[in-house]
């Protein structure tokens, strides 16, 4: 039996990852640890949690995920981010565990125009982006045995997401603006979770650092206008620049990630993400 503890145990992705993980408990144990039951920042407590649960692998789902949030709540997003990804990574070392660590698209400043790969030079654009990176770096200095897997845009049934906030504004107004001129790919975390427990075989594939999205791209305006016709919801949806929306955190304007390595390690063919938008939208009937 592999032993399994995935932390921030009641977010979004760890909540897919419960979905996903019923197909494997006849040889994995999965404990989920919320934020009350584990804080990642606290190092005492992450050394008692990897002494007593003898796992053999910790998926880090636990972030401080409020991008806006982050640009006023600087330390707290670093001492989440890094800090506790930081404790993780020794903690991983010292009981022999592999960590699986979530990060994100925006560890890129969206400079490119070609998707990018997992080689490519990082420059975070905003604190939350900043305090994953430092995370991942971390991690990548710290830890012995680890994969970093960078997503972007997830939606899904759990959670506070995009997928939800246009649902519910599209029945609410009859206009809608949406910004037109940031390019990446929605990914259902659903998919996502069905990739990470790929990743519970040992000596399968290699350590280090994958991309993984569903596949294609779109704009946030592509997104909820998909979102719309889906769900079969009439609304006005004006496309518009993000100059004319200012919010505190500046995000990449292309964040697009190149899937070939993990497609290549784990032999997999990632979903389209419209394909995956339509069942997300049934889970959520
Ligand atoms: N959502 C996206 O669009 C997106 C895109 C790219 C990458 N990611 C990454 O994907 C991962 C999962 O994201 P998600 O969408 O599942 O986010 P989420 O729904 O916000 O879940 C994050 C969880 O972390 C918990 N948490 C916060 N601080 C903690 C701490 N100090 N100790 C333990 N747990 C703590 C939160 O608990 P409380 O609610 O109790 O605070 C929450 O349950 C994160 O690493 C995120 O950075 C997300």
């Amino acid at each position: 039996m592999l032993k399994i503890l995935v932390t921030g145990g009641n977010g979004q992705l760890a909540r897919c990852i419960k979905v996903i993980s019923s197909k494997y408990l006849d040889t994995h144990t999965f404990s989920y640890k919320s934020s009350a039951e584990l804080n990642i920042t606290n190092k005492a407590a992450v050394l008692r949690e990897f002494e007593s649960g003898a796992y053999d692998y910790c998926i880090n789902t636990a972030a401080f995920t409020n991008v806006d949030g982050a640009e006023k709540d600087k330390d707290l997003a670093d001492l989440v981010n890094r800090q506790g990804a930081k404790n993780l990574a020794e903690a991983s070392n010292i009981y022999n565990v592999v960590l699986v660590h979530i990060s994100t698209d925006f560890v890129f400043d969206g400079a490119q125009s070609v998707p990018y790969t997992e080689k490519d030079p990082t420059n975070a654009l905003g604190s939350y982006g900043s305090s994953k990176l430092k995370g991942e770096q971390a991690i990548s200095l710290i830890c012995q045995k680890y994969f970093i897997i960078r997503t972007s845009w997830l939606y899904s049934e759990f959670g506070s997401n995009f997928l939800k906030s246009m649902l519910k504004y599209g029945r609410e107004r009859n206009e809608l603006s949406v910004v037109f001129d940031q390019i990446g790919t929605p990914t259902y975390a659903m998919d996502l979770a069905e990739v990470l427990v790929l990743f519970l075989k040992p000596n399968k594939v290699d350590y280090g650092i994958y991309h993984y999205s569903n596949e294609g791209v779109a704009s946030w305006y592509d997104f909820a206008k998909a979102i719309f016709e889906i769900n079969g919801i009439s609304v006005h949806l004006q496309p518009i620049r993000s100059d004319a929306y200012p919010l505190p955190a500046k995000r990449p304007s292309f964040s697009v990630l190149d899937k070939s390595k993990i497609k290549k390690a784990l032999q997999i063919e990632i979903p389209y993400w419209r394909d995956s938008l339509i069942k997300a939208s049934k889970a959520l009937k």
